[in-house]
């Protein structure tokens, strides 16, 4: 807990507002620690701290991974902190309720002029979610937890996460699973004093045909299902979804995916049916209607 440098882990494929796009290395996290039930809950906090605190001393901090929009660190007593992270990730992840990992506080800094600015978030710590090392066995009972957590977050909290894939779920030290990175994420019903929806990058990977068109536009609960389905895939996979043939623009051809790869009979419909809503490119290989390319 010592050494900022060390230990960085999940590769970015996000592409933020404003960015060059370039071409996504995978965004696979790998867990270095394991969040146990019995580790003592994280201590009371206001609802904002100083970026001055104890708790962000930077002697303590240790790097859980680089990401799009900086660092996500380990704090002690169970926290972790999110850098650059946005007063509207934070109302997000409290209104996603336990479909999100627990949010404990704003951080706050101090400018020299004297104005506070928000410098990110502090959160109960959880363990990431490596999606590629799913034993074949577990795989059914995952998917059902994926598929469950995306319906209850659109459903009872009438919410779009905007940017589903495996490396924005963790566990929760309950066991289940649960999203992190809000940053995307909107109420589908308007809400009195919270900060609008605003473009915050996207991941190139699981993006839908429709974003892919207009990939500034709001996420809806449809755009939530083809990640989904692009993330059952690399469940059922063990790799990442292909890249789009041109990321300079992330306009234009997917590379194939191919579904003959996804072995369960269930989850290949699954995720077909989903890819064919949205009209994606779908094409037969052989004889056998069970294998295809999709786009
Ligand atoms: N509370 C947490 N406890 C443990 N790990 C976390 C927590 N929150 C995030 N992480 C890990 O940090 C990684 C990056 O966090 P997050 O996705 O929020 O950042 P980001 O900048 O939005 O990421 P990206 O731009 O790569 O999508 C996640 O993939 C997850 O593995
Ligand atoms: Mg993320």
């Amino acid at each position: 807990m010592d050494n900022l440098q060390h230990q960085s882990t999940a590769g970015s494929s996000h592409v933020g507002s404003g960015d060059k796009p370039s071409p996504p290395p995978s965004p696979r996290p790998s867990p270095t620690y394991t969040v146990a039930p019995t580790l003592p809950q994280p201590p009371y906090l206001p609802d904002t701290v100083l970026e001055s605190d104890e708790i962000l001393n930077p002697a303590n901090l240790e790097v859980i991974a680089i990401c799009g929009s900086g660092y996500v660190y380990r704090c002690p007593a169970g926290c972790a902190y999110k850098m650059h992270a946005s007063r509207h990730e934070f109302d997000m992840m409290r209104a996603a309720g336990d479909c999100s990992v627990r949010p404990l506080s704003r951080v706050l800094r101090r400018t020299k002029t004297g104005q506070i600015r928000q410098r990110g978030i502090l959160m109960e710590l959880a363990t990431p979610f490596d999606v590629q090392a799913v034993a074949p066995c577990d795989r059914g009972a995952v998917k059902d937890e994926m598929v469950a957590l995306v319906d209850r977050l659109h459903d009872e909290y009438n919410m779009v996460h905007g940017d589903i894939k495996p490396a924005n779920l963790v566990r929760h030290r309950d066991g289940t699973l649960r999203f992190c990175d809000f940053d995307n994420a909107r109420r589908t019903i308007p809400h009195d004093g919270e900060q609008p929806w605003d473009f915050a990058g996207h991941t190139s990977r699981y993006l839908s045909p429709r974003r892919r068109l207009g990939h500034e536009s709001p996420p809806t609960k449809d755009d939530d299902r083809y990640a989904l389905a692009a993330s059952l895939w690399e469940l059922y996979t063990g790799e990442d979804p292909p890249a789009h043939e041109d990321d300079w623009t992330v306009v234009g051809p997917r590379k194939p995916m191919d579904l003959a790869a996804v072995a369960d009979d269930d989850a290949r419909e699954y995720i077909r049916l989903i890819f064919e809503q949205h009209s994606a490119r779908v094409a037969t290989r052989g004889a056998t209607a069970k294998r295809g390319l999709c786009e």
